[in-house]
C-alpha cells in the first residue's frame, strides 16, 4: 500500500512520487491550503491539499483527527519559513495528488499530543490509543532495542534461549501463586510460575550450559510502581561458573546495553558491598548511590547519657542508635522538620530527633535542638566530630529496634536526597553480596530463605545448621539507582544439602519429596555446579526511558488491582465453565457469562 513510511522521509526523497499510509494526526486549513501531518510508527511528514487537485482537497476538507489515510504525492522542498528544523522530516513535505480514506476514526478520548491531563485508569482502557502517544511509542522502542540487545549479547556468549512451562507448580519466590484450575485432573491445579527458576536448573542438570529466557513471571503480591502481577525477566542460569564470572559477565552485558543505548559509560567495575554494609550505611539492601547522605553509628556514644529515648536501644543489641547529617540542613523550617517527623512515623519510628548546627565554633549555644538539654557536651562533641557537622549542617538522629531505624532512616536518606535536590546526575549500579541465608519469621516462628530455597550457602552445611541467623549465601542483586534490577545466586548442586536447607526452613522430609522430589531425584542425576541471576526487564526499561512506573513501559499493564480496563479482566466465568472444572461458587451468584 506504500512505498515509504512517514518518519523516513528526507531531502534524498525531494522529486520522488510517493504512497504512504498513516493516521491523522493533525489538520490544519490555511485559506485555500490544507496541511495534514500524517503520522505512522516512524514519525510524521507534512502533506499538503491545494485545490488544483480539487477531488484529494474535497476529500482532504472531510478528515479529521485519527482517521487512516493513503495518500499519493511528490516530495518538494518546504516553502522558506515553513521549514521546521526540529521535525526530521521538517524539510520537505508531499504535494499530495490523490486521497483515499482507508478508515474513520471517533474523537479520541484524550489528546494524543503534549502533557495529557488525563487518569491512569482512562488511558488503560484506551490503551490501543494512548500507545499511539510519542511518548509511549518511543518507551516501547527502546524496549524492543533493550530486548534486542540483550538477546544479541546473549546469543554471542553461547547462551540458548530455552522455552519453559507456563502451566507448572508452585515456585517459591516469596508471593502468593496465581492458579488454574484443571479440567482433567479432579481437584488439582497448575500454578503459574513466579519465575522459571526449578526449570531452569533442570536444564542445567540436562547439560543445556548456558540458558536465558525472555519471560513472563506471575505473582499474585501487593503492586507498588515498581510491581506488577505479571511481570518480564531476563532470565539466566549457567553450569560451571562461580558468583565472580557470573557478576563479571552480567557486568559486561549491562555495559554492553547501556552502551547501544544510551550511549553511556557505566563504570567498571561495578562497586560491590555486602548486605551488612548496605544496611549499616544506608538502613537498605538496595542502597540509591547518587544520593550523598549517610547513616552513621552512634550507639556506643549514647550507651550511658541520661535521654532513655537513645540509651535505651543503644544498650539493647536488637537495638541501634544513627546519625545522619543533612548539609545546609538549618535551612529547614519547623514545619519541614515536623513533616518529616510525620514522614518517618510510617515506618514506626517514635519521633525524630535533631540538632541544627547554626555556629559550629560556639559549641552548645551555636546549635538548635530539643535533645541538647539531655545530651552531656562531649556526647555532642563527639557526635558531630563523627559526622564531620559544619556550621549550617543539621544532624538528624534515629533509635529504636534496628529494624525500624533502618527502615525510618533509610528512607529518611531517601526523602531528604529528592526533596533537597541531591540526587545525583547518572548511573550508580552497585552488586548486593553476602546476603544472610534466612530471615526469622517473627509470626511463623520460623526461618525463611532471604532469596529462594535454592541458594547455596556460603560455609558448610554444619556451620549453617550451627547458627542459621549468621549464616551467609551466595547470593547478589543487582541495584541500579536505588532499584533492585537483578537478583541471583549459585545454587545448591547437591541433594542432601538441599535437603538439609530444606529442614532448616521447616519443610519436613514429606514435604519435600512431595513438593519437591523431582529436584532432589535430578540433584542426584548428574546436576552441575550451576548459578544464575533474573532481572526484572520492565523495571530496567523503566530506568533506562526515565519513566516513573514499570506500568508506562508495559503495553499492556495491569491497574493496582490487578485488572485490565481494557478487556475487563479478571472476569466472572459461567457455571456451566464452573462445573466442568469441578469448582463451585462459595455463595452462589447469578450466571453472568
Ligand atoms: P527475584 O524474585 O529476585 O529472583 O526476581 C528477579 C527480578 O525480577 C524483578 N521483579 C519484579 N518486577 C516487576 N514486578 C514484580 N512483581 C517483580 N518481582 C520481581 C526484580 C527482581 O530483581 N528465580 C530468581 C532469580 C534467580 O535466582 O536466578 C528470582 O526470580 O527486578
Ligand atoms: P521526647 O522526649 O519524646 O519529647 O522527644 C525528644 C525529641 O526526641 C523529639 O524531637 C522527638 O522527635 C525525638 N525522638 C523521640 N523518640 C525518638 C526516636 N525513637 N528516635 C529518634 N528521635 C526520637
Amino acid at each position: 500500500m506504500r512505498t515509504h513510511t512517514c518518519g523516513d522521509l528526507n531531502e534524498s526523497h525531494l522529486g520522488q512520487e510517493v504512497d504512504l499510509c498513516g493516521w491523522v494526526h493533525r489538520r490544519r486549513d490555511h485559506g485555500g491550503v490544507i496541511f495534514v501531518d500524517l503520522r505512522d510508527r516512524e514519525g510524521l511528514a507534512q502533506v499538503v491539499f491545494d485545490p488544483d487537485t480539487p477531488e484529494a482537497f474535497k476529500t482532504a476538507e472531510t478528515v479529521r483527527s485519527e482517521y487512516v489515510l493513503k495518500v499519493h504525492g511528490r516530495v518538494r522542498r518546504r516553502p522558506e519559513g515553513t521549514i521546521n528544523p526540529k521535525m526530521p522530516t521538517g524539510q520537505i513535505e508531499v504535494l499530495a495528488d490523490h486521497l483515499e480514506i482507508l478508515n474513520k476514526a471517533e474523537t479520541p478520548p484524550f489528546p494524543l499530543e503534549g502533557d495529557i491531563e488525563v487518569n491512569e485508569e482512562t488511558r488503560l482502557r484506551y490503551r490501543y490509543i494512548d500507545l499511539r502517544r510519542s511518548e509511549m511509542q518511543e518507551r516501547i522502542k527502546i524496549r524492543r532495542n533493550v530486548t534486542r540487545c540483550l538477546r544479541n549479547f546473549l546469543d554471542h556468549h553461547g547462551f540458548y534461549d530455552i522455552e519453559t512451562p507456563f502451566l507448572t507448580k508452585a515456585t517459591p519466590e516469596g508471593a502468593r501463586d496465581y492458579l488454574v484450575p484443571s479440567r482433567a485432573h479432579d481437584q488439582a491445579f497448575y500454578a503459574l510460575p513466579q519465575s522459571p527458576q526449578l526449570y531452569k536448573q533442570l536444564l542445567m542438570i540436562s547439560g543445556m550450559d548456558r540458558y536465558y529466557q525472555i519471560v513472563r513471571c506471575f505473582r499474585d503480591e501487593d503492586l507498588r510502581a515498581d510491581r506488577q502481577p505479571e511481570f518480564t525477566q531476563l532470565d539466566i542460569e549457567t553450569s560451571f561458573l562461580d558468583e565472580d564470572q557470573i557478576i563479571n559477565l552480567m557486568e559486561e552485558m549491562m555495559q554492553h546495553l547501556f552502551k547501544e543505548i544510551l550511549q553511556c559509560d557505566l563504570p567498571d567495575p561495578f562497586p560491590r558491598l555486602t548486605y551488612a554494609e548496605a544496611v549499616r550505611r544506608y538502613g537498605i539492601d538496595r542502597p540509591d548511590l547518587r544520593i550523598p547522605l549517610e547513616l552513621v553509628d552512634v550507639g556506643d556514644l549514647m550507651e550511658r547519657v541520661d535521654f532513655k529515648v537513645f540509651a535505651g536501644p543503644a544498650g539493647d543489641p536488637e537495638g541501634r542508635v544513627v546519625a545522619l547529617k543533612l548539609p545546609n540542613g538549618c535551612e529547614l523550617t519547623r514545619k519541614e522538620i515536623d513533616d518529616l517527623t510525620k514522614f518517618v512515623s510510617i515506618y514506626g519510628a517514635k519521633g525524630l530527633a535533631y540538632i541544627k548546627i547554626n555556629d559550629r565554633s560556639a559549641g552548645k549555644k551555636g546549635m538548635q535542638s530539643p535533645i541538647l538539654k539531655f545530651l552531656p557536651d562531649d556526647v555532642v562533641a563527639a557526635v558531630l566530630e563523627r559526622v564531620d557537622a559544619h556550621s549550617g549542617d543539621l544532624v538528624f538522629f534515629g533509635a529504636d529496634r534496628a529494624a525500624i531505624v533502618n527502615e525510618a532512616m533509610g528512607a529518611l536518606r531517601v526523602r531528604l536526597g529528592a526533596d533537597r535536590g541531591l540526587i545525583e546526575e547518572g548511573w550508580k549500579p552497585v552488586w548486593i553480596v553476602d546476603f544472610p541465608m534466612f530471615e526469622w519469621d517473627e509470626q511463623g516462628q520460623r526461618w525463611n530463605a532471604l532469596h529462594h530455597p535454592f541458594t547455596a550457602p556460603a560455609e558448610s552445611i554444619e556451620q549453617v545448621q550451627a547458627n542459621p541467623g549468621k549464616a551467609l549465601s551466595r547470593a547478589y542483586d543487582l541495584v541500579l539507582n536505588g532499584t533492585e534490577v537483578g537478583g541471583g545466586s549459585i545454587r545448591i548442586h547437591q541433594a542432601e544439602r538441599q535437603t538439609a536447607v530444606f529442614r532448616l526452613l521447616g519443610i519436613d522430609d514429606d514435604e519435600a519429596q512431595e513438593k519437591f522430589g523431582f529436584l532432589l531425584n535430578a540433584l542426584k542425576s548428574g546436576c552441575p555446579p550451576h548459578g544464575g541471576i533474573a532481572f526484572g526487564l520492565d523495571r530496567l526499561v523503566m530506568l533506562m526511558t526515565g519513566a516513573s512506573s514499570i506500568r508506562e513501559v508495559m503495553a499492556f499493564p495491569k491497574t493496582q488491582t490487578a485488572a485490565c480496563p481494557l478487556i475487563d479482566a479478571p472476569a466472572r466465568v459461567s457455571d456451566a465453565q464452573l462445573r466442568e472444572l469441578g469448582l463451585r461458587h462459595h455463595k452462589p451468584q447469578s450466571d453472568k457469562g
